[in-house]
């Protein structure tokens, strides 16, 4: 099964690496692969892609080209555009990742919120896809490395408008290593996962490391 992970980014990266070790067909899609490719420092994408040469690297159109499922893992204020560019699909299922941050001022705020959450302005900009926002509210690590948070013990969420695309994407999660996986509801329900990121932010501070998330108590 062919998988595209949108972004090279912490996010693109780790996913892509994750699912890869699950066996899966990955391919990162890039805007400018042989740019992408270019960046050796040690942390730089072009490093990273020769020590993981099992990834595949192309542009989005061509890593979502026959892809059974695209990870949306762009920049919050990117993820429209480049989905567009992806020219995903029809049917397709998107497993959105991506928080609409700002962080360009003192207090970090989200781009969209309240009455709206980037997850549905996806699934309004592209209806024919079926968008399925999870695994936004942790590091990048433990989304495909549970364990590195409490053993795992935690709470994941899914929100999502189609119950089939958020079956495959939490027996996904399951096979990841995610215990606790909630399927919160419609589409909706992303305004409140990544209304949480302003609080997760703000808690990198005082806990001093990004190895922790939620765990709802029940
Ligand atoms: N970092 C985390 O631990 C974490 C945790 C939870 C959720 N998230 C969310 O996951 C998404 C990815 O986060 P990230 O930290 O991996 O990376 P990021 O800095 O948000 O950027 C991800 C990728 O977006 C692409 N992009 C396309 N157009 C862009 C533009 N105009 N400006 C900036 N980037 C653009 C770039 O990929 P190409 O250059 O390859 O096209 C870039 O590598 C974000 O939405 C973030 O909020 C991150």
């Amino acid at each position: 099964m062919k998988i595209a992970v949108l972004g090279t980014g912490m996010v693109g990266r780790a996913v892509a690496l994750g699912l890869a070790h699950l066996g899966l067909d990955v391919v990162v899609g890039t805007r400018d692969p042989a740019a992408s490719l270019a960046r050796t420092g040690a942390e730089d994408f072009g490093t990273w892609a020769a020590m993981n040469s099992e990834v595949g690297v192309a542009t989005y159109a061509e890593a979502a080209r026959d892809a059974a499922l695209v990870v949306n893992a762009l920049h919050g204020a990117a993820s429209v555009s480049g989905i567009r560019a992806a020219e995903i699909a029809d049917g397709t299922v998107l497993l959105d990742i991506a928080n609409p941050l700002d962080l360009s001022g003192d207090v970090p705020r989200l781009l969209v919120g309240n009455d709206d959450s980037l997850g549905e302005q996806i699934q309004r900009e592209f209806p024919a896809l079926r968008v399925v926002k999870s695994l936004n509210t942790m590091t990048a690590a433990a989304m495909v490395e549970p364990h590195l948070i409490a053993d795992g013990d935690f709470t994941t969420f899914v929100s999502g408008n189609d119950d089939a695309a958020k079956a495959q994407v939490m027996s996904l999660l399951g096979s990841l290593g995610h215990q606790d996986v909630i399927d919160v509801g419609d589409i909706t329900t992303a305004r409140g996962t990544e209304a949480l990121m302003l609080l997760w932010i703000r808690l990198m501070g005082p806990l001093g490391s990004p190895y922790f998330t939620w765990k709802i108590a029940r």
